[in-house]
């Protein structure tokens, strides 16, 4: 039921933004599995920049997880480019280590949103189920709101990382 829910929303919503149904499809697919399907980038549960919370930070394929283990919140400047089709899941938790919600960026086709490095993003419920803003509006696609901060990081590929101390001994 889970996976239906966040392949159907996920794939309906590239379908429609990006106009090309199998390539979109195709990359910007989530699993509910994905902590087991993805590779986990830091090695323990570290603390959020934004709060008093811990984040966890997954990437969709062994070869794209490299790329983003090389990028760092505490440096600029690694050049990285992270590849089409490329997942990445940002656990939130609280303070027994419960998944919160999940924000998530995907790296959609060339034009998706030039604004930002054609970076697809979302907010949802810990099953992939897209959380309403403030308006009601479902948090899936070309996000302004979530540009602000990410915008600096243009070095980077609009990321930021997880800080060097935290990238599992495994990548
Ligand atoms: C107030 C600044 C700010 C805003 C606004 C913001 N982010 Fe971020 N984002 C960060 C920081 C800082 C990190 C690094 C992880 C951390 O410290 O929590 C991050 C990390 C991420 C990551 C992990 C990928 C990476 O950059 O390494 C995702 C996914 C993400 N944010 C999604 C979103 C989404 C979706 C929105 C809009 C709903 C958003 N962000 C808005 C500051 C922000």
């Amino acid at each position: 039921m889970h996976v239906a829910v966040v392949l159907v929303s996920l794939g309906g919503l590239a379908s429609c933004a990006v106009g090309n149904e199998g390539e979109a499809t195709a990359g910007l697919a989530v699993p509910a599995d994905y902590r087991v399907a993805f590779e986990r980038i830091n090695a323990r549960a570290y603390g959020s920049e934004l709060g008093p919370f811990d984040i966890n930070l997954f990437v969709d394929d062994p070869a794209h997880a490299g790329d983003y283990a090389k990028i760092h919140p505490e440096t600029s400047g690694s050049r990285v480019t992270i590849a089409v089709g490329t997942a990445i899941v940002r656990e939130v938790l609280d303070l027994d280590h419960q998944v919160t919600k999940l924000t998530l960026m995907i790296k959609g086709p060339t034009g998706y949103d030039p604004r930002i490095g054609d970076w697809w993003f979302a907010v949802t419920d810990p099953a992939g189920m897209p959380l309403p803003d403030d308006r009601g509006v479902p948090q899936v696609g070309q996000l302004t709101a979530c540009h602000g901060c990410h915008l600096p990081r243009a070095s980077d590929d609009y990321l930021f990382g997880v800080p060097a101390v935290d990238v599992t001994s495994a990548l």
